[in-house]
């Protein structure tokens, strides 16, 4: 079975490739020719994971999912979840997010935080919604350079390194998004 993945992340999409079992064929926005950004403008993960498959799906005619994921933090009241791409501004780059966090949690010692995924995905027009979270702790520095995004500054529930140190199999085992794809393939049945 074919299915685009609804990303501009070339990190998810290599991550997404890796986890999915061969009997799924995961076709990037490159491979149908959709070279736009796709809209994420609502308050939250669910709504922000159909609206990108549905502008997918409704444009381009494919069956398709999309992720949405957002990194809560216990101490700064689930912040910044659905901004997590935005938090340190609008053309901020993933090391000025975390730069962020850090100050942030400069002198705080609940470092508890999780990472939350929500696919959508969308067949023949019939939508349907997986979650995955990974619990975990914000670091007090970066470390590790594997990943993307807030891995450098995150170490997962039971485990002494961030996601950054670990390869793309290990991250992908214990992962929000490596949990909700799970939940993806078993739907599937593929
Ligand atoms: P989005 O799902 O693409 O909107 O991602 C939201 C923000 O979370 C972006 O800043 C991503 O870099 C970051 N992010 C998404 N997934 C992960 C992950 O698996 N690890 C670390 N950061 C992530």
């Amino acid at each position: 079975m074919k299915l685009v993945f609804a990303t501009n992340n070339p990190n998810k999409l290599s991550e997404l490739q890796a986890l999915v079992p061969d009997g799924i064929q995961v076709l990037s926005l490159k491979d149908i020719n959709c070279n736009e950004e796709l809209p994420e403008t609502n308050p939250t993960l669910e709504e922000n994971a159909l609206q990108k498959a549905q502008y997918v799906y409704q444009n381009y005619g494919f069956n398709c999912f999309a992720d949405d994921t957002g990194l809560e933090i216990e101490a700064l009241d689930g912040a910044p979840g659905v901004f997590s791409a935005r938090y340190a501004g609008t053309e901020c780059k993933a090391k000025d997010n975390m730069q962020m966090v850090l100050k942030k949690l400069e002198n705080e010692e609940n470092r508890n935080a999780k990472f939350r995924t929500v696919i959508a995905l969308i067949v023949d027009g019939e939508e349907n919604l997986f979650e995955g979270e990974c619990k975990g702790k914000i670091t007090k520095n970066k470390s590790g350079v594997e990943g993307f995004g807030y891995d450098p500054i995150f170490t997962p529930e039971g485990c002494e390194i961030t996601f950054a140190e670990m390869s793309k199999p290990e991250k992908g085992a214990i992962s929000h998004r490596g949990r909700a794809v799970e939940k993806l393939v078993g739907f599937l049945r593929v």
